[in-house]
Order: C-alpha cells, then structure tokens, then sequence
C-alpha cells in the first residue's frame, strides 16, 4: 500500500506492507522475539519525519537506526544529508531502498543488528546525526543502544531518538545522562493517527560527553 507520511513541507510517499500482521513469523519469533514492527510508520516515526524536515542537514552524514522502511533517513535525504537507513529485517532494508530509489534520493539501507554492528555501517561512520524512532519499547534494546550509539559517533555528533513514552525508555535516558551525555527533551504533537501510546511523543536530544564520545554505556 501507498502511504503519505507528513513530514512538514515535504511531500513523502512511501510503499509498504499492507499489514505488519501478515508477516508475523512464529519461527523467527521462537528464535530471537523478532516482531515485524518494520512494516509501519510509528506515531514516533512521524514525529521524527517532521524535526528532520526541520533541519537543514546539507553535507550531513546521518544514519537511522531501527528505521524500518527508513522514513527519518528520507528526509534527512530531502534536507540534504547523506543518508543511511539501517534495520535487523533485511526486508525493511529491501523496502527501504525501492523507496530511495523511487524518490531518487540520496540514501542507501544496510541490514544492521544493534548487537553486532557489521563493518561497514562502522566504517562509513563516525555519523553527524544519530537518529530512531520508537527503538525503545524493550529493555534489551536500550542495552543494545548504550553499547552501539557511542561507536557512531564523534564529539559534535546529535542523538535524536522520538520515543511515544514507553516505560523502557526510562533506563536508557538516564544511563545516558550518567555517563556524561549532555541531554534536553522535546514533547511533540503526533500528526495523523494516534494509536494507544498516546497524542505526545518524547523526542530526547543526547550530545556525547568531550573526550568520552566512544565509550560504551551501560544501560
Ligand atoms: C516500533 S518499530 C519503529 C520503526 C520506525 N523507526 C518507525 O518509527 O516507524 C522498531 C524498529 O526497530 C527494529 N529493531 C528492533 N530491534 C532491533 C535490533 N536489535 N537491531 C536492529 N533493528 C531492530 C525493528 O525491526 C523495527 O523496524
């Protein structure tokens, strides 16, 4: 299916599954509690669209993780960035780069697991811009980010991360600020439909600590 994701004064039409339900895969689940959550554009995601379409993000290395079809790294695209979308589900990243190429944008997708980050997602790094929406819901997750997000980044790196308030978020806010990352907080308006997470989402804005800008965090 079509979907018109709004992103301030940019036009975003983007292809995906019709229904994250039908891709549910009992297998993969039993292995590794896979959902396939890459399907859909999140309240968060929307979010996200819509700060980045505020940006000008010309000559800016930005990379997106947990994207999904990878809508925040199309934007940064539009605004001027080069961009890379990254996810576990090698069929977001195949959704993810038909739609680039749709747009004609300057953006590529790569397949990354935040607990094994492959070389070149590292090598093409360090990223001016680190952004995800809605990559908080597990407390694994923000496990995961506190060890991966430092490895992206360089002193003048941003953080974005658009969360729709959900209670695991919590520990990777604070782990962040403990070690030293300089941090504010936004709370923004959902555009479109709103499903039970709410009609405000948190958008955190994390600055590494001088110095220590590659240390791991422990979450
Ligand atoms: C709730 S969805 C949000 C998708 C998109 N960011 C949005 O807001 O529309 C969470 C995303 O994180 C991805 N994800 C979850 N765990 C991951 C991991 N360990 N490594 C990489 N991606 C992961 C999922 O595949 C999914 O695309």
């Amino acid at each position: 299916m079509w979907e018109d994701v709004p992103a301030g004064d940019l036009a975003l039409r983007i292809r995906r599954p019709p229904s994250a339900e039908d891709l549910l895969d009992e297998e993969e689940f039993a292995d590794d509690e896979r959902l396939p959550y890459w399907a859909e554009v999140w309240p968060s995601g929307r979010v996200l669209c819509g700060v980045l379409a505020e940006m000008d993000l010309s000559g800016h290395n930005v990379i997106e993780i947990g994207g999904g079809i990878g809508t925040g790294a199309m934007v940064a695209a539009m605004r001027g960035a080069r961009a890379l979308n990254t996810d576990w589900y090698a069929a977001a990243v195949e959704f993810s780069r038909w739609n680039a190429r749709n747009l004609r944008l300057d953006m590529d997708a790569q397949v990354m697991d935040w607990r094994d980050p492959p070389a070149q997602v590292l090598a093409r790094g360090p990223y001016d811009l680190v952004v995800g929406a809605d990559i908080l819901y597990e407390a694994r997750n923000g496990e995961a980010l506190g060890l991966l997000v430092p490895a992206l980044c360089e002193p003048s790196t941003e953080v974005i991360i658009a969360d729709p308030r959900r209670p695991d978020a919590r520990a990777f806010v604070d782990g962040m600020q403990a070690a030293g990352w300089a941090y504010r907080r936004e709370d923004l308006p959902v555009p479109g439909r709103i499903d039970e997470t709410g009609a405000i989402v948190h958008v955190h804005r994390f600055r590494p600590p001088a110095r220590k800008h590659n240390e791991p965090v422990v979450i």
